[in-house]
């Protein structure tokens, strides 16, 4: 078994030989996000993608960031360390059901948050991110009915800060439905002198209890900037890594879940490791396929959201 510094310089190497470039989500285990050329939220990686001049694009995350990826580079290798690595939202979001409730509401308009497969994306009007989705939501005609899929929670959100009425599907992420609100009540007594920062796929009630409510990436720059020196983080503990990197002195204390464990890691996130990093770029495999008529279908909202961006 190689150690993770032989691991980690096999994969400086082979980032040279195949002119690849490694994204890696803020939810990846620390050693990945440390090797990685560019780490940041949903947007910022497709964005990130969307832009590269790599040959090939070793994405360090979920399915359907790499499938992003893919429908953005269809000439370039997307590779990913793990195809087993899904996401709940997406999962929950079957393409045929979803054909159909937008079907029960003809003329909508369709906004499909990122975390859904390139089949739901193709029958979306437009995408969004956790960090663009009241931006996008805001630009669509006043008289036009939305559907907002997949995650009902960010839904919710994002319909109260726009005031726009949003018919939700009722998805939900398995990681941030389980935060426990009576634990993080008694977390903000031990602490109360701490901030509470959240993801908005987590439900009313914990977000009710947050001073920021924002992506990932929202969250990061609002624990740098504040002036605050202790925060309760209410999402994937993986993006605590970043936060003491950029904001070293502060204190981050991750909210558990309400299943007993004392933290709620992201499994798909975390089926990615070191070993299955440097085998996939070695072996270039598993690579991100898909039929080309999907791919050009689904390429439409998401350049769209790109635009709106
Ligand atoms: P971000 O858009 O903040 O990166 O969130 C993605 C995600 O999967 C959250 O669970
Ligand atoms: Fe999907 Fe939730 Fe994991 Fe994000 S944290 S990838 S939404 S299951």
């Amino acid at each position: 078994m190689p150690t993770d510094a032989e691991l980690e310089a096999e994969i400086v190497r082979l980032k040279r030989e195949l002119n690849a470039v490694v994204l890696a989500h803020y939810y990846q285990e620390s050693e990945i996000q440390d090797l990685a050329d560019f780490v940041g939220d949903s947007l910022a990686l497709a964005q990130e993608a969307a832009k590269t001049r790599a040959d090939v694009i070793v994405f360090c995350g979920v399915h359907f960031m790499a499938e992003t990826a893919k429908i953005l580079n269809p000439k370039r290798l997307v590779l990913l360390p793990d195809l087993a690595a899904g996401c709940s939202l997406a999962d929950r979001c079957p393409p045929g059901a979803f054909q159909a409730f937008k079907e029960k509401y003809g003329d909508a308009f369709v906004v499909s948050y990122v975390n859904s497969s390139a089949a739901v994306k193709a029958m979306s009007d437009v995408i969004c991110t956790s960090s663009n989705a009241v931006k996008i939501v805001s630009k669509i005609p006043k008289e036009r009915r939305i559907i907002f899929g997949p995650d009902q929670h960010l839904g919710r959100f994002v319909a109260k800060q726009t005031g726009r009425e949003m018919i939700l599907w009722p998805g939900s992420c398995m990681v941030h439905e389980i935060f426990s609100e009576k634990r993080l009540v008694e977390l903000t007594v031990q602490h109360p002198d701490a901030e509470v920062v959240a993801h908005p796929e987590c439900e009313q009630a914990i977000l009710a209890r947050a001073h920021y409510v924002g992506s990932t990436k929202g969250i990061l720059d609002y624990v740098v900037k504040s002036p605050k020196r202790r925060f309760i983080v209410v999402t994937e503990p993986g993006i605590i890594h970043q936060m003491q990197l950029k904001a070293p002195g502060k204190e981050f204390i991750p909210a558990p879940p309400d299943n007993g464990c004392s933290c709620n890691e992201c499994p798909h996130m975390k089926l990615n490791t070191l070993e299955k990093l440097a085998r996939c770029m070695r072996e270039k495999t598993p690579s991100l396929e898909l039929p080309t008529a999907l791919r050009e279908a689904a390429l439409a909202p998401l350049q769209r959201m790109l635009e709106w961006s």
